[in-house]
């Protein structure tokens, strides 16, 4: 069955890694932003296009679920509105959702972040401590429901496709087409 795997972690939580080892196990096409925001433009979120590339991944997502196959969107996730909302999507095409957390503390965060940074550094970005202590408070982590594939937080008011098309401008075609990308209003 199509399925579409959300993983979740802070930097450096080991997500690639594991999108990776999931994607030769499944066979499951695996999508990193970070493989193509530094290759296409030299930087990790140049002028806000992060948002407009992960759309058009989540739209490649979401044909590889219309033909069948399974996809791993590797973005991090901190918001559970994100992976309701990705959930939604997935339904919305006959496949089903996964939410893969990858929970790390802090002082193995810390190693793992400056290991890539060793190995990898064409792919990464200096991450400072400061940062990485500000933003592990603004994951949310799922719960129990969220593990067991029960997506249980309600719709906004707009809908989760508008939802879905003012925070991933490109992800859709149709309901979030009147959408201009670029003009999201900042969370
Ligand atoms: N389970 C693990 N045990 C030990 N080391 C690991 C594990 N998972 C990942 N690593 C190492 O930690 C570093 C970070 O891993 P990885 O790049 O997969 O993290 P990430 O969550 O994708 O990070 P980012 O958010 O920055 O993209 C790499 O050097 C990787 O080899
Ligand atoms: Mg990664």
């Amino acid at each position: 069955m199509a399925e579409l795997t959300l993983i979740v972690g802070h930097p450096g939580a080991g997500k690639t890694t594991r999108a990776k080892a999931l994607a030769a196990a499944t066979g499951a096409v695996r999508l990193t932003p970070d493989e193509w925001m530094v290759p296409l433009f030299g930087h990790p979120d140049p002028d806000g296009k992060r948002d407009v590339v992960e759309g058009r991944l989540i739209w490649t997502a979401t044909a590889i679920l219309r033909a069948g196959g399974s996809a791993i969107l590797d973005f991090g996730f901190w918001g559970r509105d994100e992976r309701a909302a990705l959930a939604w999507l997935a339904a919305s095409v006959g496949a089903t959702a996964h939410t893969l957390h990858l929970p790390v503390d802090r002082v193995t965060q810390t190693e793992r972040v400056a290991r890539r940074q060793r190995e990898t550094p064409e792919l990464t970005w200096q991450l400072t401590q400061a940062e990485l202590d500000e933003w592990r408070p603004l994951l949310q982590e799922p719960d129990a429901d969220e593990l067991a594939g029960r997506y249980t937080l309600p719709p906004p008011q707009e809908g989760w496709a508008r939802w879905i098309a003012r925070r991933w401008p490109t992800a859709l075609d149709g309901a979030g087409r009147e959408v201009t990308p670029g003009t999201r209003e900042r969370d």
